[in-house]
């Protein structure tokens, strides 16, 4: 789901919205799952699944996955959302599918996921293959705790043959933002549910979708529109929309709306790519941004991948309510207004920022996520760490002055290091059976899942080369395309394409240097002693009382890459660390003035502690010369030394020195990681004697800062041309 924020989706969600524009998003099919982040947004947003009960039995119906008995290949559904209540006041849908799916193991049972829908008729099980008569259905029922609809036979189901299963139903179109949802704007809204379905990730199927709407309603869905005619159906006039059959997906990347908003278009290179949004802002042009940049970094990403973009059409919607940030649905994304639409007469250049990164973030989910989906939730650090680096790409792409790659450390690295540096941390990857519940699934869109994830991605992407990244990655797609994989199938791709490259240089596999990153929690902290070439690592517990319970496979120890530089000049290779601590000579300084400074651009997933001369000499460049420093350093020396002060490890005011240089100082990032260390003093000392004293310490850093804008910007009346100067 969207970057930064927590996307909540439930599966079979779909969306009406009514009022003066009656748009539904409906996702089809049942648990409530994906939940992208939003980045600011810390929290997973509340959900309708999941309780902490145990299931009570050991019925196949009790677990919460399902056999490996049935496969579904294709569903016909048709969706019916009424946008006005029935007599008992209640806003409901219809609907009616047919899937026909293979049975791989013999079974006198079907369990198919199906959460808050009546069944209207009874369901009827026949047999697509002639000369076999399917079993008839001996009892049904609705397993409420694990979402399924139990369907009990009076005989065997038989091996590599084809069924289908027809069901007609009907679900509330609650204002619930869950399942199929109504959505009023204005004084409308919108609710969810959708048909019943194999709802697991590796659950691939085609899916032919049919959606019945009022006339002059719009409807939408993951393929094309095929073909709209009025029907007269139960007596009203209404139309019907038929989509073509979408390439084999995941149910958890089905939408379906239905509203009266507006659009906008334009094509490139044979894929059409739409706006949708309420009239009156598209009429505003608010979609304009959005239109703008989606091409081109939907070709930045077939170009990224080297994979063609996979379908016909990319429709983008912004929706009044939206549970999440944005959702990946394949081929018809869904955003929250403002992670989409962008008004130049008042948006803020950081609205313009968020929407060309969230942007950036569900296109790179089309092809990883999408087109190649991993088999199950546990690895879904994967997914979201991979879209949230990469996000960054396809933004910088999008606005090449802006810089914004350098706001992964701000965003994810430092953000995440606050989380990870605690003894309750988790490690990135969990197993496949440990995640079973829908809660437990929502609790893994946290911080750790996007933001580690990102930042150990961009990590592994570095000391790869981005040559051999791509390689191995492009690999990955086009082997696994239409189907579904685990993490270790991308380190074998990778490992792959670094054989092929006897430039790229390892000290171990690909899995075995992955591992130390993905199988246990936090990062270490290396220790550089410049008087003796010395260096070591320790997991780094933001905490020093705290205690470590969890067992680590390795030790908590790394490995770890480090590319470094003395006094200004970057060092040619990677210098790794394997160990619990090793002797690099070059690291040994000699003159009295050489400094030297490891984690460039902070592509380490670790901070660095240097022994007091270094400190003491970097704290000497900064003052004389801070741009010897690259900018994303000088934010990591600040970030780096208060936290190394929080956790004890070196005194506080050797972090407060870090402050001193700030005079000099003009741009954003290591301004805005100095202000996020100096809130915790301003928390400390407020109210204390102290007070007074830092306001005026800091007025006097801060003075130089606000004369130099204030002059560029003649007096505050003109707006500076940098994204990051403004
Ligand atoms: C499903 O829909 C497709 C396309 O409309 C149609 O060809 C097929 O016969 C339908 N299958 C069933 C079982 O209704
Ligand atoms: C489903 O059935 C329950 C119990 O009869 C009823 O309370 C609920 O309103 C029904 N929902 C719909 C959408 O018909
Ligand atoms: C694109 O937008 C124009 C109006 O700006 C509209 O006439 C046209 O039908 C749209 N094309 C598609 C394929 O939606
Ligand atoms: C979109 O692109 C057009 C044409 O390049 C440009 O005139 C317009 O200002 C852009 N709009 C926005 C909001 O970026
Ligand atoms: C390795 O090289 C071979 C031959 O050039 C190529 O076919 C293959 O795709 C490459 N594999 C990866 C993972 O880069
Ligand atoms: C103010 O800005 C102008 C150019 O905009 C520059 O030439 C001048 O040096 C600046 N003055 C100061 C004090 O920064
Ligand atoms: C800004 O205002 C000051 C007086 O407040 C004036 O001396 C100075 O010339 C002004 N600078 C610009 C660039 O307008
Ligand atoms: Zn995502």
């Amino acid at each position: 789901m969207g970057k930064g924020f927590f996307l909540s989706k439930p599966l079979g969600v779909g969306c009406m919205i009514l009022g003066a524009g009656a748009v539904a998003t409906i996702i089809a099919l049942s648990v409530v799952y994906s939940q992208e982040k939003a980045k600011n947004d810390n929290q997973v947003l509340p959900t309708d699944g999941g309780t902490t009960t145990k299931p009570p039995s050991n019925e196949p119906w009790d677990k919460y996955r399902l056999p490996k008995s049935l496969l579904p290949q294709q569903y016909n559904v048709t969706l019916w959302p009424r946008l006005l209540p029935d007599p008992t006041g209640l806003y409901i849908f219809t609907g009616e599918t047919t899937v026909e799916f293979k049975c791989v193991e013999d079974t006198d049972l079907i369990l198919i996921h199906s959460n808050k829908l009546n069944y209207t008729d009874s369901a009827s099980l026949t047999s697509v293959d002639s000369g076999v008569k399917a079993p008839s259905i001996k009892s049904s029922f609705l397993q409420s705790e694990t979402q399924y609809l139990v369907l009990q036979l009076d005989g065997k189901l038989v091996k590599d043959h084809m069924y289908q299963l027809y069901t007609k139903f009907t679900g509330e179109l609650a204002d619930d933002l869950g399942g199929f949802y109504r959505s009023e704007y204005y004084e409308d809204g919108v609710k969810k549910k959708a048909f019943p379905c194999f709802d697991e990730p590796a659950m691939k199927a085609v899916f032919h979708i049919t959606l019945i709407h009022d006339i002059g309603t719009v409807a939408l869905s993951n393929g094309e529109q095929k073909e709209t005619s009025s029907v007269v159906i139960e007596s009203q006039n209404v139309q019907k929309t038929a989509f073509g059959p979408t390439e084999k997906m995941s149910t958890y990347l089905l939408a379906f709306i239905v509203s009266d908003f507006a659009q906008i278009n334009n094509t490139i290179d044979d894929v059409l790519i739409r706006i949708f949004a309420r009239k009156p802002a598209i009429d505003a042009g608010q979609g304009q941004y959005a239109l703008n940049k989606t091409g081109p970094i939907l070709k930045f990403f077939e170009g990224y991948y080297s994979s063609k973009y996979p379908l016909p059409k990319s429709d983008q919607i912004a929706l009044p309510d939206f549970n999440a940030g944005a959702m990946e649905n394949w081929g018809l994304i869904t955003y929250r207004e403002t992670a989409l639409l962008y008004d130049e007469s008042f948006s803020s250049n950081s609205n313009k920022e968020r929407i060309a990164t969230i942007i950036a973030h569900e296109l790179a989910h089309m092809w990883f996520g999408n087109l190649v989906t991993l088999r199950w939730w546990n690895d879904l650090w994967l997914n979201e760490g991979f879209a949230s680096y990469v996000e960054y790409l396809g933004a910088d792409n999008a606005e090449p002055d802006w810089n914004i790659k350098d706001l992964i450390v701000l965003n994810d690295v430092h953000r995440v290091f606050a989380v990870d540096a605690l003894a309750s941390s988790h490690p990135l990857s969990s197993k496949e059976e440990d995640i079973q519940r829908p809660a437990q699934i929502s609790e893994l869109f946290d911080a750790i899942s996007y933001s580690k994830g990102a930042s150990v991605l961009r990590m592994l992407s570095d000391f790869l080369t981005e040559g051999v990244f791509t390689q191995g990655l492009t690999s990955y797609l086009n082997t696994f395309a239409f189907g579904n994989a685990v993490y270790t199938d991308l380190w074998e791709h990778l490992q792959m394409a670094v054989d092929n490259n006897t430039a790229t240089q390892l000290p171990d596999s690909v899995n075995d240097i992955m591992n130390t990153w993905v199988l246990q929690m936090g990062f270490p902290v290396v220790t550089i002693d410049t008087q003796t070439g010395g260096i070591s690592q320790k997991h780094f517990l933001l905490d020093p009382d705290s205690t470590v319970t969890v067992e680590s496979p390795f030790n908590y120890e790394w490995i770890v890459p480090i590319k470094w530089m003395k006094n200004g000049v970057i060092y040619p290779t990677i210098q790794w660390l394997k160990t619990k601590s090793d002797t690099v000579k070059e690291m040994k300084t000699s003159g009295p003035s050489d400094w030297v400074l490891a984690n460039l651009n902070v592509l380490g997933y670790y901070r660095v502690n240097y022994d007091q001369g270094n400190w003491d000499r970097l704290l000497i460049a900064l003052r004389d010369n801070h741009i010897s420093i690259p900018g994303i350093n000088r934010a990591q020396l600040l970030d780096d030394a208060f936290n190394l002060a929080r956790a004890k490890i070196i005194p506080t005011v050797l972090a407060l020195e870090t402050t001193k240089y700030l005079t000099e100082e003009r741009d954003y990032v290591p301004w805005k990681s100095a202000l996020n260390n100096l809130d915790f003093f301003y928390l400390m000392f407020d109210r204390s004697e102290v007070y007074g004293p830092m306001q005026n310490y800091l007025m006097k850093q801060i003075t130089p800062l606000f004369t130099y804008y204030k002059n560029m910007t003649s007096n505050w009346s003109t707006i500076p041309a940098g994204h990051m100067d403004q």
